[in-house]
Order: structure tokens, then sequence, then C-alpha cells
């Protein structure tokens, strides 16, 4: 009997076929497919991690300091590998990956390093996330639903600066997310450094929205290309916006001679269409905002010129300019504007993106991009993929996180209604019937903080998180796979990595000590 039992336990210790615990996965964006197969993979006695490839070589780096940040043992040479490979035939789109996970070894396949990116990223997540060392074996193959998966921060109503900044990007690329839009430019501040027009920064740099007369806050070129820099290591291109003919306030206090005018309520609040050298300053510009951003697209803005254009009523150039483009109305003197500063912004080899006022203008079709925002105005929306144009979804309800996001909460806007975190996670939620066709055209989905009511990083982070936690999936995960109820579950420890990151995020179980920050 002894010798039986000794046996036995013989045959379980070689053969391991004792079922070893294996944790949940705790996963978000969840990935598309995972198949689970028997035994663990352990992050608990040291690993390492290999690859051929020249190209990945840095992004193993980047990866090993992130496992060593949760106590991983990183080594040169281990029996328990992590082997990155890149295969170009395999997999077409460049952000798809597969991870293989067996006892001893993890493979991390992708056609492009934004595959693998992607693939150490689950893998790191699961560990962050289940605060557990030991992942279960077996096969995740994702790709995400959307190419485009953006944040769009307004740093013009309030300056947060590069280390927020940094930690924005930080938390998008934890959850995938691959696009910031950057919204520098606008009525209280003028936020980039333009070397050729220095009183842009200088002088259209003062103050905020509620506080004129605060200090100056710009980013310096050499911040920019800092924040460019660490926004490419983790795969997030950045998208600046330098909002135009409207919404120019600030631009207009350094170089009022570019001024179109404005309203009683929005007083300076164009450029000049109808003066030739305004397009030759607003080039000067774009040239200096080309070079710094390696991203295909420049916003250019192009919403609400109507709020403040009075002035272009009584502008005798502009006169000149309607008669000589034979144009009948303002808004065809708005379009006008548009087509010739995406010509220029063409000669500097950048394409244009822009709010969906732009739609109208005829701008070229095949390499124009369009924000929807105008959530109340579908036919902006209809007309945009009726054109053609590839279009990013980022409707106010329920994408703008200037919006409260509970009933209870006061500092934030309301319209019919307000943005609640599962508005959030179900949008694109089928209230809009999309077509093959349309679904070809649209690039993906973003939210928008604006920042008029939001002078704090405490505030940015209440109306930001978990709501851009939700859109993360939302963007990436297949509506297939996508689970309201295994998100809700998740909550607890997202906020834990939320609480490590020191993010101030709104928790809705928790109204009771839920506190809105100081205004
Ligand atoms: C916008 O919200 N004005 C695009």
């Amino acid at each position: 009997m002894r010798q039986l039992i000794i046996l036995m336990v013989l045959i379980v210790t070689l053969f391991n076929c004792k079922p070893e615990e294996q944790p949940e996965w705790v996963l978000v964006p969840y990935p598309n497919t995972i198949e689970t197969a028997d035994g663990v993979f352990t992050f608990e006695k040291g690993i390492s991690i290999t690859t051929s490839d020249e190209e990945l070589h840095a992004l193993s780096e980047f990866y090993t300091k992130r496992f060593e940040d949760l106590g991983v043992v990183v080594e040169t040479k281990s029996n328990r590998v992590i082997e990155l490979q890149l295969k170009t035939s395999e997999l077409e789109n460049e952000e798809a990956y597969q991870v293989t996970i067996s006892k001893k070894k993890i493979t991390v396949t992708a056609a492009h390093p934004k595959g693998i990116f992607y693939g150490l990223t689950t893998l790191w997540q699961q560990l962050q996330l289940s605060q557990n060392k030991v992942v279960s074996c077996g096969t995740i193959s994702d790709a995400p639903r959307f190419g485009y998966r953006g944040f769009m921060l307004d740093e013009s109503r309030h300056f947060f600066g590069k280390e927020k900044v940094k930690q924005y990007i930080d938390l998008m690329a934890s959850f995938k997310l691959n696009t910031f839009h950057w919204h520098l430019t606008d009525e209280p501040g003028w936020r980039i450094e333009i070397k050729a027009l220095p009183k842009l920064a200088t002088i259209g740099g003062k103050g905020y929205y509620k506080t004129p007369d605060g200090p100056v806050k710009y980013y310096t070129q050499e911040d920019i290309k800092e924040v460019v820099a660490y926004a490419a290591e983790r795969f997030i291109t950045i998208i600046p916006e330098i909002d135009m003919p409207g919404h120019a306030t600030a631009a207009n206090k350094a170089y009022p001679e570019f001024s179109g005018g404005g309203s009683e309520k929005y007083p300076d609040f164009t450029f000049d269409p109808g003066k030739e050298e305004t397009y030759a300053y607003l080039t000067t510009i774009l040239k200096e905002v080309a070079t710094l951003f390696p991203s295909k697209y420049v916003h250019l803005g192009g919403d609400e010129v109507h709020f403040g254009n009075e002035a272009w009523h009584s502008n005798a150039g502009i006169k000149e300019l309607m008669k000589r483009e034979q144009l009948e109305t303002l808004v065809d003197v708005e379009h006008y504007f548009i087509r010739r500063i995406t010509d220029s912004l063409k000669t500097l080899g950048k394409d244009l993106a822009g709010w969906d006022e732009i739609v109208a203008s005829g701008v070229d079709k095949q390499t124009s991009m369009i924000y929807w925002w105008r959530h109340d105005k579908t036919d902006k929306l209809e007309a945009a993929l009726k054109a053609g144009y590839k279009t990013v979804l980022c409707p106010r309800r329920p994408l703008y996180f200037d919006f409260v996001q509970h009933d209870s909460l006061k500092n934030g806007r309301r319209w019919d209604g307000f943005n609640p975190l599962k508005d959030v996670y179900q949008y694109p939620d089928g209230t809009h019937q999309f077509s093959e066709g349309d679904l070809k055209l649209i690039a993906g989905i973003q939210s928008n903080l604006w920042t008029e009511r939001l002078a704090t990083e405490d505030w940015i982070d209440f109306m930001t998180f978990p709501r851009l936690v939700a859109m993360a999936e939302s963007a990436w995960t297949n509506e297939a796979y996508k689970d309201w109820q295994r998100f809700d579950a998740y909550l607890p420890k997202l906020y834990a990595y939320l609480d490590s990151q020191g993010i101030y995020y709104f928790d809705e179980t928790d109204l009771e000590h839920q506190k809105e920050p100081e205004l």
C-alpha cells in the first residue's frame, strides 16, 4: 500500500498532472479570443525576454523595466522565457498580436512592433491588475476593432504641463489607446512655442479660462519633442490641434494684425481670411508644427466660426475676396479659408483633420479626416460618411468628458442628460445604423476633455477616469466580446491600479466618500 502511494505521488510529480490553480484573466480592453489550456507560466522565479529581431530590442528593454517595476526578476538566461517574434506574413493588422503561453515559454508574435507592444501590454496588465505573478497557459489572439483609439485634452483653457501629459500617455498606452489629440490653441491661451513668431507663446500663452491674468504657460519646442518621443515609445501618435479660423483669440492678442475680429461676446475670435498676409502667417506657424509632430495629420479645428465672425460682414478685404472668388456667404468664406490653408498643409507634407464643420468645405475626401462631435446633428455624420470622409466618432453624448458622469455631480455639463460610465462603455451603441461602407470609413472613436471648468489635475482625473478605460474597451474589443458585467466586476481592480498611479478617479459605488475636487 505504502509503495503504491509513493508510486502515485511520483507519477503526479513527474507528469505534473495535479491541476494548477489558474488565475482569472483581468484584461481591459478584453482580448477578442482567449483559449485557456492546462497549466500555468510563473513570473515568480525570474524570466528572460529574448528576441532575434533587432527592431524589438528597445521594446524588450521597455517591458523589462515594466516587469521589474512589478517585482519580476528579469535575467539574461532563465528557463522561463518570453520570446518576441515578428512574423510579417501571418498577421495583416499591424496592431494584431498572438500570445501563446506554455509552462516554460511564452511566445509573442505580430507583424509589426506595435503588435508585439500590445502582446506584452496584455501580459503586463494581467500581472498588474490581477496582482498575481502566475498566468494561465493558452493562446490569446487579438486585434483592435478600430484603428483609431483616441483621447483629446484641451490645454488652452487650463494648462497642466508635460508631467501630467506624460502620465496620461502612460495610462492611454496601458489600455491600448493609440492617439493623443492635443488641443493647444484657443481663446484663453496659445500653448506652443513658434520660434518665428515668439509672441504667440509669450503673450498668447498668458492666463487661463478663469484667470486671464494668470502666469504665461506654454510648451517649448524642446518640451514638445520630449512628449512626442515619450508617446512614440508607447506607440501613441500625437495629433496637434491649431484651431482656425475661429477660436483664435489668444493668437490675436499676440499678433492683432491678423485678427478678423469677433462679436460682442467673443471679441477677436477669428483670423482674417480677407488678408493675404494671414495665409503666409499661418503657414509659418504650421511649418514649425509640421516639423515638430511626425503625425500624418494636423488638426486645424474649423469649429464654431459663426460664434464670433460678425466683424467679417464689414471687412473690406473679405468683401473683395468674396467678389474675386465668387463667394456668396460668410460660410463660403470659411470654406475658402479651410481649402486654402489645407493646400498649405499639403505643401508641408501633412493631411487635414478637422471638426465636422469642415465637411461642407469640399476638402480632399481621400486624405482629410473628420471628427464628428455634434451629437444633435446626425446629418453632419451622415454627410461626412456619404461624401466618403474618414471619420472619427466623438459625439458630445456620450464621449465628452467635460459632461458629468453621475447625476449627483455638480461641476460639469449636461445636455438632455449626462455621460455615465455605462454609456461610454456601450458606445457605439447601435442607435446609429452603420452600413458596411460606413464602417470602412469609421477610423475609430475618441473622447474629448474640454477644460473650461477644470482647473486642477484632480479635476481632469475625476472627469477622465474611469470613463477613459471604458472607452478603451469600446475602441478595441469587438462588439461580440464586450460585456458590461465583466467590465463592471473588474472596476475594483482598475481602481487599485489608478490609486497606485495617484489618479483621483470617480467611483460611483462610493458616493458617500466621493468628493468632487475643490474648484
Ligand atoms: C467643439 O466641441 N467645439 C469641437
